[in-house]
Parts: structure tokens; C-alpha cells; sequence
């Protein structure tokens, strides 16, 4: 391939993965590919400035902003830094720093690399005023309400500060909150969040910062910047923002030399693994303020700091068998069981084998050495095969074609990654899954009846649907003779049993665990139909036209609504006096929400009539305007909006939502 070709593959390769990172939060390659795609291009760049496009990968920073927040300019460009995987690399870093500093004495600081997202505070007269993100690193969204649930933030600097101070650093989920809030989603059938840098940057994106709080994200702050020069060093900067109460990781230490660095790398290489939070490599940075400025800054990044990544942590086991779980929806998982291994500083013994395609691309045999790797991800997974070490006698994986609980044949729908059991109505896994849902915190929360003690009644033939839960309170001298339940518990079970019965519709409608109906769909339904009864006799084509139901939900719901069993849950339910109705008045109380927010409707919409909107931003605590200006929060556009007013709101930087970004600004509860 010429080298224009091979320039404009890489262009678009860049630009593609750019935007999956840091619009949609996802990334197809590792960063070290990533780096080595863009290390290719510059250098193809340089060779052929002819070639080099204005808008290339290599001339940005990073990403670019989303639209559903305002936007604020960054008073300092938010940089990033060059990155290094070798020894070698800092040993040349290091003698570009000591010629540019002309043989002048110098120091570093070496920091954890924090593997979150880059943040920009500003604190004025010492009260946090704004939170900005790196935005395209020279605007960003202001997220202010989002990082004032971080806890660890003090929200006012305590001591003595300047008026002004810009503090950056990274805002993460702490390992152990993203493995907590995934079993829980898990539980809940909810999709999974794919890692703790993904989670927080998906956490600072939401409109409810309610919600964002129950994230419950961290900070750790890694420089200070303010208008007047007010430090001499780095280190004194840290030991300032310390001092002023903000959260700053105990890690770094102020290096003489070189060695002093490589022995800080190395003796961080593991002991990363037991800090909070996950980490991709070190920073390291010169130390005095004035020689950062004299070595200065090149196009993106500083001169004076370089960040060295350690090489992804991988380790070599032998695959002892695959186990395939089902799950509540019928998906079949492979998990790998492997001999225990000690990677990253834990234990693995069981690792993600992915799917059938996937296992049968890396052609995994029982018996195989494999190795595993723990990414940005918690859960490890099988990377590759060891073919070399292949033992005469591995088996080939014969992917299971029958559910390997209840033997009905295996399907796999189109587009799908797994393998699914359609004996929705009696494959026990399922069943026992979808009881464990529905007692769950966020559907009907039985007091008592947690997902352990439910499991156990299932498998003793007490219970298999939801319904069932309801008979408990006639059967209570079965219970009695249960060991490990005593009467005291069985009280309080049969009380919690009694509650659930108050528990509101759309939490119930969650409960039944209905495929791709999750919390946010089910209050929508709920609040749209107002009973199970409409729901079940809507057509797919009626269902899909509710706002946050598109055709696979609807598909799924009517698929749901035509399964005789539904109909006789939903009966029984019924009976037991369980909400399967909306009763009173709609569930979205007024709120301030919207306080402080200006907006114009204009356009025709599709599920409510102006007027109604008008009254619910009103409800809520925002006010309607008639003409668009700069000050104007939103312009809430329909069908049929004027021309003149998008180009005005567009001029005027104005964000434009629809009826349904309306509606999701709202709370949800
Ligand atoms: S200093 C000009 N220090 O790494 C240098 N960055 O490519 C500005 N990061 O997204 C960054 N830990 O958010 C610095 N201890 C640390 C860091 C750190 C993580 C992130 C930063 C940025 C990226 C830089």
C-alpha cells in the first residue's frame, strides 16, 4: 500500500476509534494500539507533509463535546501527554529534558496515571464554582451538578487560597463501587457497565445527578493552576492542594534523578493492584514551575512531563473446563475455569470465554495453556492460546447445542453473540433468575426474601413465579419447618410479603423481568398505558410509538403480552391485590429541577401537546419564553420548526433537545 493509501486508512481508522472512545465510551483496540496507530501517521506525516490533512488525528487532542450540556472555554488548554512504553524512551526524555535545561540541576515528581476522566475545577474565593470536562481540550462540558456529588470534593477550600485557582485531576469509580454496582445490575438484568473508566465517564454524562450520586465517584487532583504564579514547584503545589482539603493520592513522590524514577516505576508495577482505583501507568514530570516553562509545550502535549505505560498485565494457565451459565433472558455463557493464576495481583480462576464464535476463532481445547488478561475490565478474559505447549490430548470445545439445564435445543437469534435457551417458561436457571429479579431492590424489594432465601424456595418447590410468592402467607407451616428459619423470620418475611403489595406499578412491571424492559422503560410504560391490562392489549407497532420503546422492546413486550403464562401471572397478581395499575396521579412530581432553566418550544410534537409541555417545565420549576437569545437554556424543537429559529438558537451556541431530551431531564421518580 503507497504511503497517501496507507495515510488515509490510518485517518479514518483514528477518527472512527476517536469517536467510539469518546462519544460512545467504548474502544475496539487497546490504548498501546492506539498509540501505535497514531505514532504511524505522525511519522507517516512528517515524512509527507504534502500529505498531512488540517483536520487530521494527530492535530487534536482528543475527543469532542457532547451537546446536552453547556459548553465553558478552558481558561489553560487541557493537554495530554506523550506517552512512553520503554526505558529507553525515558532515558531520551530525560536527555531532552537536561538539554533543555542547559545542564541546570533539575528534579521530577512521578505520579500515578490515574485511568479515569480528566477534570478541570474551578474554585472561586474558594468555592467550587465550575466543573469542566476536557471537552477537545480547549472547551468542555460543564458538569458542575455531576462532580458535587463526588463526596471527597470539598465543595469550599479550607486555609488560606488564592481567588482564583483551576484545580485538574481525574474523576473515577473506584474498583470495588463498579463491582458492587455491576452485581447489582446484573441482578437486575440490567446491561453491564464494561469498566470503571467507562462507568464514571457514562456517570458524568447523565442529566439526573441524583443518579450520578448513586455512582459514587472519586476524585484525585493532580495539579493546581492560578493566575498569579503562586508556587515554585510542582510539589509544593500538591502539598498546597493537600493542605486546602482536596483529595490528592498519597502515591507521588519527588524523584532526584532518573533511577529514582525507574525505581518508583518498578516498585509500582504491583503494587498499582491494591490502590482503589485502576491505574495505566506513570506520570512523570518535572518538578520546578519554572523550567516546565522554560522546556515549554509542543503542538498537544507538555515537554516537561511524559507519562510511561506498563505493558497490559497477561498471564499463562492451563483451561480446565468450561461451565455454561444461563442467565434470566435464557443466554448462554461460557466461563472459562482455569488453574488458579496469580495476575495483577489477585487470583484468577475463572476467566470470560467470550462466546461460541469467539471460542472457536481462538480454537480453545480443554487442556490448552491460554493466556488471560486483565484489561481496563475487573472480570479477566482469555486472550489467546499457547499453541506451542497444545498437550497431545486437548479436546476440542463442542459448544453445547441443547441448554445445558433443561436440554431444549439452543437458538441464536441474528446479530446475537450468545447462544440462548427459548424455554422461557420452565427452564429452571431462567425461572429461578427471574424470582431473584423480581424480589430485587429495585423491582419489589420483599423485606425478608432476598435473592439467597428465594433461590432456596425455588429449589425446595415452594415458589417458581412471581405469583407464587403471594401463597407463602397460607403455607406458613411448611416454612416453619425449614431449617434456619425461624418464626421470627418468617414473620418478618410474610410482613415484607404484605408491603410489597403497596410497591408502585412500574417497579412491578421492572419486577416481571420482561426482556429489554428495564427501570427507565417500565416507568415510561407505566406512565404512558397506566396498567398492564392496556400494555398487554397494545401492538407492537402501538408500543414502539412510546417514547423510549423502539422496536425490539415493543417486539419483545407483545412477545411477552401473547405467552399464555403472562396472562395468568398478571391474573394472579391481580388477585393478591399486587399494583398493577397506576393509582393516583402521575408519579412525576413536581420538582426544582429545572430551576434557573429557560426554554422556547416551538414545532409540533409528538406525545404531548405544547401546552402540556409548557406546563410541566413550569412544574418543575423552569420558564417558558417566547424569543430566542444567548441566555436561553433550550430550545425544544418539534416537527415542523421554523428554519429561522434553528439557524438563531445554532448562532446563539443554544442546545436544541426534543420532546423526549425534555422529558428525560426530568426525575424519573
Ligand atoms: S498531568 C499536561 N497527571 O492522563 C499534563 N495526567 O494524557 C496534563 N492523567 O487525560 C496531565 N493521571 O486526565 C496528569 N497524575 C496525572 C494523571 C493524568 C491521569 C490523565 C489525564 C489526561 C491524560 C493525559
Amino acid at each position: 500500500m503507497d504511503a497517501h493509501a496507507r495515510l488515509l486508512e490510518l485517518t479514518q481508522r483514528l477518527h472512527h476509534l476517536n469517536t467510539q472512545y469518546y462519544l460512545h465510551d467504548t474502544s475496539e483496540v487497546s490504548d498501546q494500539e492506539f498509540d501505535q496507530l497514531l505514532a504511524e501517521l505522525q511519522s507517516l506525516e512528517q515524512q509527507h507533509p504534502e500529505l498531512a490533512q488540517p483536520n487530521s488525528p494527530t492535530q487534536r487532542v482528543g475527543g469532542t463535546v457532547t451537546r446536552q450540556f453547556a459548553q465553558a472555554a478552558h481558561r489553560y488548554p487541557m493537554l495530554s501527554l506523550g506517552n512512553t512504553y520503554s526505558e529507553d524512551d525515558l532515558r531520551e526524555f530525560d536527555e531532552r529534558v537536561q538539554r533543555g535545561l542547559e545542564g541546570a540541576p533539575y528534579a521530577y515528581v512521578c505520579e500515578q496515571k490515574f485511568d479515569g476522566v480528566a477534570m478541570s475545577l474551578s474554585y472561586e474565593n474558594g468555592a467550587l464554582h465550575q466543573g469542566v470536562t476536557r471537552g477537545d481540550g480547549t472547551r468542555g462540558d460543564v458538569v458542575t451538578a455531576n462532580v458535587r456529588t463526588i463526596r471527597t470534593l470539598p465543595l469550599h477550600l479550607a486555609g488560606d487560597c488564592p481567588a482564583e485557582v483551576e484545580v485538574r485531576g481525574e474523576v473515577f469509580m473506584p474498583n470495588q463501587v463498579f463491582d458492587e454496582l455491576n452485581a447489582e445490575r446484573e441482578q437486575n438484568g440490567e446491561s453491564l457497565l464494561a469498566n470503571p473508566r467507562n462507568a464514571a465517564s457514562g456517570a458524568l454524562k447523565l442529566q439526573d445527578s441524583a443518579q450520578v450520586a448513586a455512582r459514587r465517584l472519586r476524585f484525585y487532583a493532580y495539579s493546581v493552576l492560578t493566575p498569579g504564579r503562586h508556587f515554585t514547584s510542582h510539589s509544593q503545589a500538591l502539598e498546597a492542594a493537600t493542605a486546602w482539603g482536596l483529595p490528592v493520592s498519597a502515591t507521588w513522590r519527588r524523584c532526584a534523578n532518573l533511577d529514582e524514577v525507574l525505581a518508583y516505576i518498578h516498585e509500582w508495577a504491583q503494587k498499582r493492584f491494591e490502590l482503589p482505583v485502576n491505574t495505566d501507568g506513570i506520570v512523570i514530570k518535572v518538578d520546578d514551575l519554572r523550567q516546565q516553562d522554560q522546556l515549554g509545550l509542543t503542538a498537544k502535549s507538555p515537554r516537561w512531563a511524559i507519562a510511561y505505560k506498563y505493558p497490559t498485565a497477561a498471564a499463562r494457565t492451563e483451561l480446565l473446563r468450561i461451565e455454561y451459565n444461563v442467565g434470566r433472558t435464557g443466554a448462554v455463557v461460557p466461563v472459562a475455569h482455569l488453574r488458579p493464576v496469580l495476575l495483577a495481583g489477585t487470583v484468577v480462576k475463572r476467566a470470560s470465554a467470550h462466546n461460541a464464535n469467539q471460542i472457536a476463532a481462538l480454537d480453545l481445547r480443554i487442556g490448552d495453556f491460554v493466556f488471560v488478561e486483565k484489561g481496563g475490565e475487573i472480570i479477566p478474559k482469555i486472550t489467546g492460546v499457547d499453541l506451542s505447549a497444545r498437550p497431545a490430548g486437548a479436546v476440542p470445545i463442542v459448544y453445547p447445542s441443547a441448554c445445558p439445564a433443561c436440554s431444549t435445543p439452543l437458538v441464536r437469534p441474528e446479530g446475537e453473540a450468545h447462544f440462548r435457551c427459548p424455554n422461557e417458561r420452565a427452564c429452571p436457571p431462567q425461572l429461578k433468575a427471574r424470582l431473584e429479579h423480581y424480589v430485587s431492590r429495585k423491582a419489589l424489594n420483599i423485606d425478608g426474601l432476598g435473592a439467597e432465601t428465594v433461590g432456596r424456595f425455588f429449589d425446595l418447590g415452594l415458589v417458581s413465579t412471581p405469583a407464587d410468592i403471594y401463597d407463602l402467607p397460607q403455607r406458613r407451616a411448611e416454612l416453619i419447618t425449614l431449617e434456619r428459619l425461624g418464626e421470627k423470620s418468617i414473620d418478618n418475611l410474610l410482613a415484607g410479603i404484605e408491603q410489597s403489595k403497596a410497591v408502585p406499578f412500574a417497579r412491578v412491571l421492572f419486577g416481571l423481568g420482561i426482556r429489554y424492559v428495564g427501570e427507565t422503560v417500565a416507568q415510561k410504560l407505566a406512565l404512558h398505558y397506566r396498567g398492564i391490562e392496556a400494555i398487554m392489549a397494545a401492538s407492537a407497532a402501538e408500543l414502539a410509538a412510546v417514547p423510549e420503546v423502539g422496536g425490539v422492546i415493543a417486539d419483545s413486550l407483545a412477545h411477552w403480552a401473547q405467552q399464555p403464562e403472562s396472562l395468568a401471572l398478571v391474573q394472579r397478581l391481580q388477585a393478591a391485590d399486587v399494583q398493577v395499575t397506576v393509582s393516583g396521579e402521575p408519579p412525576q412530581a413536581a420538582s426544582d429541577r429545572l430551576a434557573g432553566l429557560t426554554f422556547v418550544l416551538s414545532g409540533v410534537f409528538e406525545n404531548y401537546s405544547r401546552e402540556q409541555l409548557q406546563e410541566l417545565i413550569q412544574q418543575h420549576g423552569g420558564k417558558i419564553t417566547g424569543s430566542i437569545s444567548k441566555k436561553l437554556s433550550y430550545l425544544v424543537a418539534g416537527d415542523n420548526m421554523g428554519p429561522a429559529k434553528r439557524e438563531k438558537a445554532l448562532g446563539f451556541k443554544v442546545p436544541i433537545i426534543s420532546e423526549d431530551e425534555l422529558l428525560a431531564l426530568l426525575p424519573t421518580d
